[in-house]
């Protein structure tokens, strides 16, 4: 598809104390993250390092507030719901009024993303294309969301939704998912072949799989860097990306 595809995005917070029902600002915060990672405007992508510099790529992806409700009243694209839910955990309960969350937005018009506390100090969760509809989304802790408000370092830069939208639009984790052996894959051909997660903040370069001599892609969004230290998806990455906007998503956006 040519040119930028513009996806309609709702925030459900899902509150039980008064500091986890975070402030519009800090929802927009957010989403102008989102909207600097997916076009290649982050100033940071200035840090990736020269040999990985000509695989940085533009997703030509655009988050917007949703403007009109399902039922085509007027919103600003946020929805808050108090809950008596002390943290939340992965079995999507977030996801329904009737288990104490906020119930999905049709997940064939809006990117649903859910802010609540997670459990388990778990930053973000999200649904790959092609699964159930009320549950289609991503789930991001109230720590972890937006640069403003209660986002808490290391992960107050709003990466944490820029890598579950990524997992969202089919990405998977750079390192192949196979624990930390060199035979998994991310079914992309420009990121290299990476043992493990990487965390923290790693020096350039960091060999594994014989990836030598520039290393692994630790500054990928789909790594588990800190915030600071992740800031590029690759061009084969926007290609698998534009795929799933071609293909199982391609009801969304415009
Ligand atoms: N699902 C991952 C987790 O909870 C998300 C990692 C996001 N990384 C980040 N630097 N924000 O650990
Ligand atoms: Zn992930
Ligand atoms: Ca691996």
């Amino acid at each position: 598809r040519l040119g930028v595809t513009v996806i309609p995005t709702v925030v459900h917070v899902v509150f039980q104390t008064p500091v986890q029902n975070i402030d519009d600002a800090q929802v927009r915060s957010q989403i102008d993250v989102l909207n600097r990672d997916f076009r290649k405007l982050n100033p940071d992508v200035a840090n990736v390092p020269d040999a990985f510099k000509p695989l940085v790529g533009d997703a030509f992806i655009e988050f917007r507030l949703a403007t009109r409700d399902p039922l085509d009243n007027p919103t600003n694209g946020i929805t808050r719901t108090q809950t008596t839910v002390a943290a939340f955990d992965t079995d999507d309960s977030v996801k329904h009024a009737a288990q104490g969350g906020a119930d999905a937005w049709p997940s064939d018009r809006y990117l649903n993303i859910w802010v609540c506390r997670l459990a388990g100090g778990l930053l973000g969760y999200a649904q790959f294309p092609g699964g159930p509809r009320d549950t289609d989304g991503v789930v991001i802790t109230y720590t972890a969301f937006g640069t403003t408000g209660t986002a808490a370092p290391p992960f107050h830069l709003g990466r944490s939704a820029t890598h579950e939208v990524g997992h969202w639009l089919n990405l998977f984790h750079i390192w192949g998912d196979d624990g930390t052996a060199c035979t998994g894959s991310d079914q992309v051909d420009d990121t290299p072949n990476q043992a493990g997660p990487n965390f923290g903040c790693p020096q350039f370069p960091h060999i594994t799989c014989g990836n030598a001599p520039s290393g692994d892609m630790f500054m990928n969004y789909m790594d588990y860097t800190d915030d600071a230290c992740m800031f590029m998806f690759t061009k084969g990455q926007t290609v698998r990306m534009q795929a799933a906007l071609d293909g199982p998503r391609a009801s969304i956006g415009t």
